[in-house]
């Protein structure tokens, strides 16, 4: 196993306090927990035909449904992240953490806003969520199961050090591990 200190690569951001402030060339982005007055337009996104349609769950979801899920996800806001991400007070996308079964990792989520697709702030986001857990959560593994023709989030991933484990009925599951203190490393 060659180890790599991905700190090194991603530690280009400034962090303060609970509300974030992201600096990468000419990116300003703010980063917080989410809210309740989050809720209508995170479903529009999660609802919206190129997030179904690499989604394990394709189905359209409902408002009720929706409303219920939200509703319970922010009262785990403490042990499991939910961030939302927004520039010049727009919003830009958004990351969520959920525990895996065994306690030990987290699952990835991630979604941009269309409006900010391919313009690189699915990267500056997901790198400053993984700083985050390095920093606060004491994260041992992150997770991600991309669909494989998901090209764009494979090249997400990829170029952020997650290596690519498995893959099972068209998704792939990519891992980054953190094998000490505050130092995530990588199989290779
Ligand atoms: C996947 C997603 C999060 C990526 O965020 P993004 O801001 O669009 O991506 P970025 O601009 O940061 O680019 C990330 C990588 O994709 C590449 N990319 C960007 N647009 C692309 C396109 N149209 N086709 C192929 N690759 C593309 C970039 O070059 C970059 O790769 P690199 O680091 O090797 O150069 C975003 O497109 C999204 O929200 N998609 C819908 C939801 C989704 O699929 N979520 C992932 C679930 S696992």
């Amino acid at each position: 196993m060659v180890g790599r200190n991905l700190r090194n690569e991603v530690n280009f951001f400034i962090f303060l306090a609970h509300s974030l402030t992201i600096l990468k060339a000419n990116m300003d982005i703010q980063m917080r927990d989410v809210c309740l007055g989050d809720l209508d337009y995170l479903l529009a996104w999660r609802n919206e035909p190129a997030v179904r349609f690499y989604s394990i769950k394709p189905a359209v979801i409902s408002k009720v449904e929706h409303t219920e899920w939200f509703l319970k996800r922010i009262e785990l806001l403490q042990d499991q992240p939910f961030w939302i991400f927004e520039s010049d007070s727009e919003k830009v996308g958004m990351v969520r953490l959920d525990r895996n079964k065994t306690g030990q990792g987290f699952l990835i989520n991630i979604i941009i806003s269309p409006k900010f697709r391919g313009k690189g702030f699915g990267k500056v986001i997901l790198n400053s969520a993984i700083m985050q857990m390095i920093d606060a959560y004491g994260a041992q593994e992150l997770t991600a199961m991309v669909h494989k023709e998901n090209l764009k989030s494979i090249k997400l991933f990829s170029s952020l050090c997650f290596t690519q484990v498995s893959e099972k009925q068209n998704y792939c599951t990519f891992k980054l591990y953190n094998s000490s203190d505050n130092d995530f490393t990588i199989n290779s």
